[in-house]
């Protein structure tokens, strides 16, 4: 099969790319996931041009000789500006797409070659990658990689959610953890919590079970900015509810995340109590308390979609109650950038 693999610059582009590039994406999203509408193309491109000022981001195109496009390599790594190099630095985030009636051509090998000499230019000595489909996880197999987390993505629908169950969360969460209240913000996280806000959500993140990935979180006040600023400049929301000790220390905390534009759903982000606060249903008062202000504000919203390791028994047992049901597996898989770059023959 003939092909041609050209870097793919979204803000150099000429408007008519664009057309070419949405059949592609639309394509593969209907393969994935059939019974979803199709995202937002405005919130595509806005996304696609977003800034990563700290990150090295990159992405090849593969075309046919009549400038169809049929796969794409998407590549990413920290900068030393970025607030997480210092625990990332090794590390390349690779990812490789060919559209379903061109694959066994050797399209994806090619792609990942493609990114993997960017990794080994920037010396990154783990590539992490994912997949939520079988040929991603035997491509991946086939070239010698390791399975280091296995997740799902899980979705709630409005309609299976039990009111009457989630108001007895709020109810108990009151009355379990007295003095405690429950506070929110919209988009823009207050200046004054802003630092202690962003410490524990790191700690959260890499609290999480994380299995044999090595990626871990480290997000201080001007990465935050940073990306409030991006999800304002992409259309983006994001809305939080954390939980407030008497003495003013944040505990525990959710976010939801959602574009107006693809208005069916929300995604529901990180849930996180600290250590010291769990057993007392904090978590369980938190989700219950944005399901209904999910339900109350987005009165459109059909479901929430999460991710989910399937070590991750706590959140599991909150969400299971909820109504979340397996939507499809989403993996994580690491290559050692030498080993991968022996059998690609770089
Ligand atoms: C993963 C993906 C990019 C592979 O693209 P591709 O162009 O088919 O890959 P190649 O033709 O270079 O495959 C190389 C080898 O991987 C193995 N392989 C790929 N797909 C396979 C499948 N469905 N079943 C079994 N083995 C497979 C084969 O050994 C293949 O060599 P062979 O055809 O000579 O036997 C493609 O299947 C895809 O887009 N999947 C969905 C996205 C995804 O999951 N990506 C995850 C990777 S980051």
């Amino acid at each position: 099969m003939k092909f041609r693999i050209k870097e793919f610059k979204p803000r150099e582009v000429p408007d008519e790319f664009w057309e070419g590039y949405f059949e592609f994406i639309e394509s593969n999203h209907r393969e994935m996931n059939p019974d979803d509408p199709l995202p937002s193309r405005e919130g595509i491109i806005q996304r696609q041009k977003a800034d990563y000022p700290d990150y090295t981001v990159k992405r090849w195109l593969a075309y046919t000789p009549e400038n169809k496009i049929i796969g794409w390599v998407g590549f990413g790594a920290s900068k030393e500006t970025a607030s997480d190099h210092e625990e990332n630095k090794h590390i390349a985030q690779i990812n490789v797409r060919v559209l379903k009636n061109y694959r066994r051509k050797g399209l994806g090998t090619e792609l990942l070659k493609t990114a993997l000499k960017e990794a080994i230019a920037l010396d990154r000595t783990t590539i992490e990658t994912g997949t939520d489909h079988e040929a991603g996880a035997a491509f991946l197999k086939h070239y010698g990689a390791q399975l280091t987390i296995e997740g799902a993505e899980n979705r709630l629908e409005m309609e299976d959610v039990d009111w009457d169950l989630m108001q007895s969360w709020i109810d108990e969460g009151a009355k379990r953890a007295p003095g405690v209240t429950i506070e929110e913000f919209d988009n823009i996280c207050p200046e004054v919590i802003i630092d202690e806000y962003v410490e524990m959500f790191t700690e959260a993140l890499n609290m999480q079970p994380l299995g044999e990935t090595e990626g871990r979180a480290n997000i201080d006040a001007e990465a935050w900015r940073k990306n409030e600023q991006r999800r304002g400049e992409t259309g983006q929301k994001n809305y939080a509810m954390y939980t407030k000790e008497p003495d003013g220390r944040i505990s525990g905390l959710t976010d939801i995340y959602f574009d107006p534009r693809d208005g069916d759903r929300i995604h529901q982000g990180l849930t996180g109590v600290r250590p010291k606060f769990r057993g007392k249903g904090l978590g369980k008062w938190l989700k219950a308390k944005m399901i209904f202000h999910i339900k109350e504000n987005y009165p459109d919203v059909q479901r929430i979609l999460t991710g989910n390791a399937e070590t991750n028994e706590a959140m599991l047992s909150i969400n299971k109650r909820m109504g979340f049901k397996r939507y499809k597996g989403e993996d994580g898989y690491k290559f050692k950038t030498e080993e991968l770059a022996k059998k690609l023959g770089l």
